[in-house]
């Protein structure tokens, strides 16, 4: 069976075909009808152990609109709750029939645990500070539909790196696609490791926003915090919040990322968010597209 486990274990020919999927996918989302009866016969699960907006509901629309049928679970509502194991909690799911299961999980290597461990076709969601494969996917399908290309772009990603999966799958999908990738944020907050994963680490906001195309910010991540580990609020909204005023500061016009949910206010203010550089819904109109390429993809295996 084949998983969509982490972007690390994707080849740049998977990334280029998921990307000629989705472009494919796009396009039947905006017609009228926006339906395609391609899985009629695959029932997906899908089951998440930590919250999301984004990623759940664009995951259960890609299903619907290739016509699967779906079952989404919630852990804090579920018998997980009396104690029910991960694996007794899916191997109960995957007796009734279904084949592929898409999962969130807080613990890293939670994904990796259920593809040895259980027989269906697993898609990570999530899996604590490791890798969110499908949102690294839909930031480059972004940053190409409006740059042209990934290969060359100069690109930052701004923040809480330490405890971001969304960091890690973005510098494992743009460096292999030929982007060159820096990295932003508090020292405390940029793992010791990270230039072996062949990004640079720029400390100072301006000079990195001076230096790139596109500036992928990410989310500061207080659930995640140790107790006093970080600098204040306040003294990160000084140094690596993004304002109209450093926008406007800039020698150059660049386009801004953001995975969601905004912390409005502290990585990015309401008026750089909602501004015509930011990109953030056409990430979240993407997702969609992304996400059904990546279950027709690994449908095709199971059947
Ligand atoms: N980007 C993202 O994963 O958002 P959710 O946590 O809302 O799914």
């Amino acid at each position: 069976v084949s998983h969509l486990l982490g972007i690390k274990y994707l080849s740049k020919d998977d990334i280029d075909l998921i990307f000629e999927t989705a472009e494919h996918f796009k396009e039947v989302i905006n017609r009228p009808i926006k339906k395609v009866p391609s899985l009629r016969d695959v029932t997906i699960a899908n089951i998440f152990f930590e919250n999301s907006t984004r990623t759940r509901i664009s995951f259960e629309l890609a299903q619907k609109r290739l016509s699967a049928d779906v079952i989404s679970f919630s852990a804090a509502q579920s018998s997980v709750k009396k104690g029910e194991t991960l694996l007794d909690t899916v191997n109960n799911i995957l007796a009734m029939k279904v084949d592929m299961v898409v999962m969130r999980h807080s613990s890293p290597g939670a994904a990796h645990f259920l593809a040895k461990n259980v027989k269906a076709c697993i898609i990570n969601a999530g899996d604590g500070a490791h890798e969110h494969p499908t949102q690294a996917l839909l930031d480059s399908f972004t940053i190409r539909e409006k740059l042209g290309d990934v290969h060359g772009k100069k690109i930052v990603i701004v923040g809480d790196i330490l405890h971001s999966r969304v960091a890690l799958s973005n510098i494992y999908a743009l460096t292999m696609q030929g982007a060159i990738v820096k990295v932003c944020g508090p020292k405390t907050l940029i793992p010791k490791y990270i230039e072996s994963l062949g990004v640079t680490v720029e400390p100072n906001l301006t000079k990195a926003l001076n230096w790139c195309d596109v500036a992928n910010v990410l989310r500061v991540q207080n659930e995640r915090m140790e107790v006093n580990y970080f600098p204040s609020t306040r003294e990160y909204v000084q140094q690596f919040g993004l304002n109209q005023t450093l926008l406007d500061s800039l020698d150059k016009e660049i386009v801004i990322l953001h995975p969601g949910p905004i912390n409005r206010g502290v990585e990015l203010t309401t008026e750089v968010a909602d501004s015509p550089h930011s990109l953030i819904l056409d990430q979240v109109e993407n997702g969609v597209a992304i996400r059904m390429a990546i279950i027709y993809l690994l449908a095709s295996k199971i059947k």
